[in-house]
């Protein structure tokens, strides 16, 4: 049986993971499954180094498996790429994302639409028993609204407009936002690195 370990304790996380990662052949667990405790300080300055450090750091404990971590967040262009790494600590972590969105909002306000470009993005990094680092990314492209809408998603996904179909990522289905989304893109390039990795060690 192949083993992962995903660091993460966020179970709509660990759905979508289970959903794109998972097989017969593969056991997918989250830390607390794995009953691994740790207190990671993320004070990378890419997404990758991010899920890299949280990666690693999983890995001195995880007695063979296969660690995986991911960092995500929104990168606005107009606002030179903020809130980029500190998207959860922007204004604040406790700050309700109805006012961290309003805040942003404000501070594009008057700027237009071509202007407002912006993506979410998703790192993947996994640690291999071997000592090696793999890394993916996955991104999804868009624009961020003049308001708030739709009740689905989290975070910035009531202001992240797509430009296909002109709404809010949180206006869309989940199974659909799953579909296009960063960390599913992600999520996928590291499958097909983890099936060559497997195909070897086996
Ligand atoms: P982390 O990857 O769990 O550290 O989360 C990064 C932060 O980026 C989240 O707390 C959200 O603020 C934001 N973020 C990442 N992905 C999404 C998304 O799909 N929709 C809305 N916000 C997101």
């Amino acid at each position: 049986m192949r083993k992962i370990i995903f660091a993460t304790g966020n179970e709509d996380k660990m759905k979508e993971i289970r959903m794109i990662l998972g097989g017969d052949q593969t056991e997918i667990c989250s830390m607390k499954e794995a009953q691994i405790a740790l207190e990671i300080v993320e004070d990378g300055t890419t997404f990758e180094e991010n899920a890299r450090i949280k990666a690693s750091a999983v890995a001195r404990k995880a007695q063979g498996a296969v660690v995986l971590a991911d960092d995500s967040g929104l990168e606005i262009d107009y606002l030179n790429k903020e809130p980029g790494v500190y998207s959860a600590r922007y204004a604040g972590e406790d700050t309700p994302y109805t006012i961290k969105n309003q805040m942003l909002l404000d501070r594009l306000e008057g700027v237009p639409k071509e202007q407002r470009t912006a993506r979410f993005v998703c790192a993947i990094a996994a640690a291999l028993p071997d000592g090696r680092l793999l890394t993916t990314r996955g991104t999804i492209e868009g624009y961020i609204g003049d308001v708030p809408a739709g009740e689905n998603g989290f975070g910035y996904d009531p202001i992240f407009y797509l430009w296909e179909n002109d709404c809010s990522t949180a206006q869309l289905a989940p199974e659909r936002k799953n579909a296009l989304s960063h960390r599913g893109k992600a999520l996928r390039a590291m499958k097909e690195l983890l099936e060559e990795y497997w195909r070897d060690a086996e």
